[in-house]
């Protein structure tokens, strides 16, 4: 069988799905790599090294062509055209997002995986690419707010006197949030940690920041897969309203906050934003799915009264070459998972299989996703 390595048609994608480091394990399953040539440009990796691992590099129209195709992000129509009836695709696919989108897909007939779905079992760690690329968001989306933010986020003592640190509250505390607050604190700064998951609030504190505590009354905010559930209309505003005065103290406000498959929930208001000083920064990584800051635009940093609002929406991106390594590694590990006998196996009782697998023999077979289409 062959495995297609495909490069990036999306002009601020620099990763690529499949590094040189993880192709010996691939073709140690029987694959035969064709990679399109120059699809690890973006991320520093030449032709000559994917040639050095075993790989073959080809034109675009071969490497799409494949048995199996490793995506970085969903096929653009153009693309899906280039598939082989009868392959299987694996990637970001953004199901939840574009649910539409996969009755396309589903047309050509190809089995898709999305790596999205990969469900948080002990089996499916390795799988497991969301949380590969919030550690990397949540690492660089500090360092980006430590670059535009006019004052030091540690406090510095001098000769001519000292300054104080800087404060930083990070909301949302899962995996892209504790790395923010882990590399706020590597730099010095002031951290306050904020989530409406119970679980969350002794992981802030064990990074040495502080729990914001807000007078809001919640049940368990955490689902069966460890995922946030949405709050009510009316607690999600009261919540919105606690916040602002802790907000108005921090200098940087870095928003993590997520509920899958929904429009990410707002929590940091216009009035909050006024009530920050200027030359505060606001980074939300949750630009993508409309923003936890009702300011952001995606891809775009504004300026509100002074308060720069930085809107993000593919930090990985701009860590490709580590970005690429960590996904290549989960993404290896979803293929060879249900290779046999060099051959790829679809296996519908297989828990991991069935919670990945979008589109099968021309239908959308994932049950959310069918049912958010018909909704
Ligand atoms: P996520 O990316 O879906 O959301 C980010 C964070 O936003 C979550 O912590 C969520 O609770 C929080 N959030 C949502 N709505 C909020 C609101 N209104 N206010 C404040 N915070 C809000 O979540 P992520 O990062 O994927 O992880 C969620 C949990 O799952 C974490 O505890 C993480 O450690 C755990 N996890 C477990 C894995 C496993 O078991 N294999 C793998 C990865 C993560």
């Amino acid at each position: 069988m062959t495995l297609g390595i495909v490069r990036a048609s999306v002009s601020t994608e620099h990763r690529v799905a499949l590094v040189p480091k993880v192709l010996s394990s691939l073709t140690k399953k029987g694959l035969e790599i064709l990679v399109e040539s120059g699809a690890g440009r973006g991320a520093g990796i030449s032709d000559t090294a994917f040639r050095e691992a075993g790989g073959q590099i080809v034109s675009g129209e071969e490497a799409w062509y494949s048995d199996i195709v490793a995506l970085m992000g969903p096929p653009s129509d153009h693309e899906m055209e280039r598939l082989k009836t009868g392959a299987v695709v694996a990637g970001f696919l953004q199901p939840l997002d574009t649910p539409a989108r996969m009755s396309r897909l589903a047309d050509c007939g190809v089995t898709a995986l999305a790596m999205e779905l990969v469900p948080r079992i002990s089996r499916a760690q390795k799988m497991d690419a969301l949380s590969a690329m919030a550690s990397l968001a949540g690492y660089k989306a500090t360092l980006i707010a430590a670059n535009r933010l006019p004052r030091f986020f540690p406090l510095l003592t001098t000769a001519a006197g000292t300054v104080r640190p800087a404060n930083v509250t990070i909301l949302g505390a899962g995996v892209a949030g504790l790395q923010a607050i882990a590399t706020a604190r590597r730099l010095g700064a002031r951290v306050w940690g904020y989530d409406i998951r119970e679980a969350a609030r002794e992981e802030v504190k064990s990074l040495g920041a502080q729990f914001v505590e807000l007078e809001l009354e919640m049940e368990d905010m955490q689902d069966e897969g460890g995922y946030a559930k949405a709050l009510m209309e009316a607690k999600a505003q009261q919540q919105v309203k606690l916040l602002v005065p802790h907000l108005a103290k921090s200098d940087v406000v870095i928003t993590t906050a997520l509920i899958p498959g929904r429009r990410a929930p707002t929590l940091v208001s216009q009035e909050a934003v006024e009530a920050m000083n200027p030359g505060s920064v606001v980074v939300d990584l949750a630009a993508a799915s409309g923003g936890n800051c009702t300011l952001t635009v995606p891809d775009e940093v504004i300026i509100h009264h002074g308060v720069q609002i930085v809107g993000h929406t593919n930090l990985p991106s701009t860590v490709p070459a580590d970005a690429s390594f960590l996904y290549a590694r989960t993404v290896s590990a979803m293929i060879q998972e249900f290779m046999q006998d060099g051959r790829f196996q679809t296996n519908f009782e297989d828990e991991i299989f069935k919670a990945v697998c979008v589109c099968h023999n021309g239908q959308v077979v994932h049950e959310r996703i069918l049912s958010m289409i018909q909704s």
